[in-house]
């Protein structure tokens, strides 16, 4: 099954389950100081989940435009990337466990047809904090999983929020699907990596407070979430989400331009898609950002540069990222239609950050000789320049220094750029002030309203 296919039957099974379809927000949260980016359908419905009435109802689903840069450096092995979709669906206060759990089943087994004999789930155990879920693994005993098939994990696992640090949050209950070459065994062993995890169903009845505490909120509400690319490789019985039809187009067009094969160089051809894909959603986003120094529009230059380098290294003399950027507004232009009427503009900011990398690149090449010719450390302040004036990410000045015979003193450039997003974060909250999840009532009322006053303008 394609990805596309996937969401239409997504959407079209829960439209049938009385749940109304609502558009992915902004990849920038618009409310939420903690996080640079949404990242997980539920975020941008936080101020729901704590109560405030949905102008669609209180069952909702969507397709959100996601992003994760917590593993940025784990981007390049199989499983890990930064840009994904997820498929979502939620109930403010409307139905909770069972009714959940059995939708998530019906969907699984009636619509994806995967058999009852290539699934097993996870409960949480319970703590201090919330009671063993024994609700969730009756129902799923009632639908037909074998106790076996059950595992029972502590919050590690089986715990999912808030997005931020504080807000709604809950136990969860996860399904995993066989993927081994082999029958499935009849127990479910949860340290086997032949069983991944595909759908999350979390309860969300509890609010994170400042002081860390887990207190009931007004309502029980349900947030699920399947990430599509993942699901999508899963049910291709793919090994990886880059030999989808979501990543192969963009790798056989690296393959071209580099005259090299993807078997020989995964690693950095994993990168590029990734990165350019997320430069295209940055970019192409209603709350876009650009290339800079601070918040998304650092991460978006890291992407970028990252990219470059990475085409450098497959022996790339003339970058151009256009080609990939094209390539991935066409793959998604249908569903985002906005990523078409900004094709120039990402096009646009696209070679203005390779012309600047490229200048940059020269010039920190030179402040990188003069500093190793003097010492065969680099100090975490010069790595730290190298970083904000030169635009090095330090894994860069990493390579340099290990091709050069020098060392590079890693924690104190942490400790400097620690500072940094310190003082990144401090302007972002100052920028973001407001955030819903805390925010008064009046507060609420009025981002409402700005709301749809928005909408109503934009229609009229
Ligand atoms: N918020 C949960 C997750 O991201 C379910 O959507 O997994």
């Amino acid at each position: 099954m394609k990805a596309k296919e996937l969401k239409k039957k997504y959407l079209d099974f829960f439209k049938s389950k009385g749940h109304a379809i609502i558009p992915s927000a902004p990849l920038i949260p618009e409310h939420d100081p903690s996080v640079l980016f949404t990242t997980a359908g539920m975020h941008p419905l936080v101020p729901f989940l704590v109560g405030q009435v949905h102008p669609l109802g209180n069952k909702v689903a969507s397709v959100q435009k996601c992003m994760r840069t917590g593993d940025i450096d784990e981007v390049g092995d199989s499983t890990h990337n930064t840009f994904f979709e997820m498929l979502g669906n939620w109930s403010f206060g409307d139905y909770f466990k069972e009714e959940a759990i059995a939708m998530s089943f019906e969907f699984l087994t009636r619509v994806l047809k995967i058999p009852l004999s290539h699934l097993a789930v996870t409960c949480f155990i319970g703590d201090e904090d919330a009671p063993r879920d024994e609700t969730s693994a009756t129902k799923w005993k009632q639908l037909g999983i074998s106790t076996e098939r059950i595992a029972f994990l502590d919050k590690e696992d089986n715990w999912w929020g808030p997005a931020g640090s504080t807000g709604p949050c809950g136990p969860d209950s996860e399904m995993f699907y066989w993927v081994g070459k082999d029958k499935p065994p009849k127990e479910f062993d949860t340290d086997d990596d032949r069983w991944v995890e595909i759908w999350n169903d979390v309860f969300m009845e509890y609010n994170k407070t400042q002081e860390g505490k887990y207190v009931p909120l007004s309502q029980k509400n349900v947030d699920t979430g399947l990430g599509v690319e993942r699901v999508t490789a899963i049910l291709q019985g793919k090994d990886e989400i880059y030999q989808t039809e979501l990543f192969l187009p963009i790798i056989r067009d690296i393959e071209r331009i580099t005259k090299k094969k993807y078997e020989d160089n995964t690693k950095a051809m994993r990168i590029i898609a990734d990165h350019m894909r997320a430069s295209v959603f940055i970019l192409g986003d209603e709350r876009g950002a650009v290339p800079s120094n601070v918040d998304q529009g650092y991460i978006l230059r890291r992407f970028i540069r990252r990219a470059i380098r990475h085409l450098k290294s497959l022996g790339v003399k003339d970058i151009n990222t256009s080609i990939f950027a094209e390539k991935i507004i066409d793959m998604y232009k249908d569903e985002y239609p906005l990523l078409e009427e900004k094709r120039n503009f990402i096009l646009d900011e696209l070679h203005k950050e390779e012309e600047r990398f490229t200048k940059t690149l020269e010039m920190g090449l030179r402040k990188f000789e003069t500093m190793t010719a003097v010492s065969d450390t680099i100090s975490g302040k010069d790595a730290f320049l190298l970083f904000q004036s030169y635009g090095f990410p330090i894994e860069m000045t990493r390579e340099l220094a290990e091709e050069k015979g020098v060392s590079v003193a890693e924690s104190a450039f942490a400790v400097e750029f620690e500072k940094h997003q310190e003082l990144s974060r401090v302007g972002a909250e100052k920028k973001f002030k407001g955030g819903l999840s805390d925010a008064s009532e009046e507060t609420t009322r009025l981002h409402t309203a700005t709301h749809l006053l928005n909408e109503a303008l934009k229609t009229v």
